[in-house]
């Protein structure tokens, strides 16, 4: 975890709301592990969603992919700031397949927060949460 570059910043109140809002309908009998995630936009419209699991476990859906297909849904592209909220003692920062997701909609400097319920806060960048990254420029010809 201190090896991530922490970004000397708090979750916004609002995203806080949305993604712990969001965390409260996680379906997920089998990890019982509920995570919440709220995205703001450049706009500054929020979207939010939460992991949904599936007896088929590897059919379940991380709570980033629900709230960035919220956002495509209503025609949406540029995220500027995530909050990721999970359980435990420690932040559940994205998994590697959400890194990707996010990076799609992100810039370098857009900030990923990860909270647990009782406060903990890490803050990175996008571009320290997925180095290297491949993105949508790179098939721009
Ligand atoms: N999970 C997420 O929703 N987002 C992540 O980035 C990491 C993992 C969910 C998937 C599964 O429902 C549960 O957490 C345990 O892995």
């Amino acid at each position: 975890m201190t090896s991530n570059r922490v970004v000397n910043a708090s979750p916004p109140a609002d995203l806080s709301a949305a993604a712990c809002a969001a965390q409260a309908q996680a379906h997920c009998p089998y990890s019982n592990y509920a995570v919440g995630a709220a995205i703001r936009t450049a706009s500054g419209a929020i979207y939010a969603g939460c992991n949904v699991e599936n007896a088929s476990y590897p059919e379940g859906t991380c709570a980033e992919a629900g709230a960035i297909a919220a956002m495509v849904l209503d025609g949406e592209r540029e995220i500027v700031e995530v909050v990721v909220v999970t359980g435990g003692s420690t932040p559940g920062t994205p998994c590697g397949g959400c890194r990707q997701r996010l990076r799609e909609f992100t810039g370098p400097d857009a900030v990923i927060y990860a909270t647990t319920v009782d406060g903990v806060e890490l803050a990175v960048t996008m571009a320290d949460l997925l180095p290297a990254s491949f993105g949508p420029e790179f098939l721009a010809h």
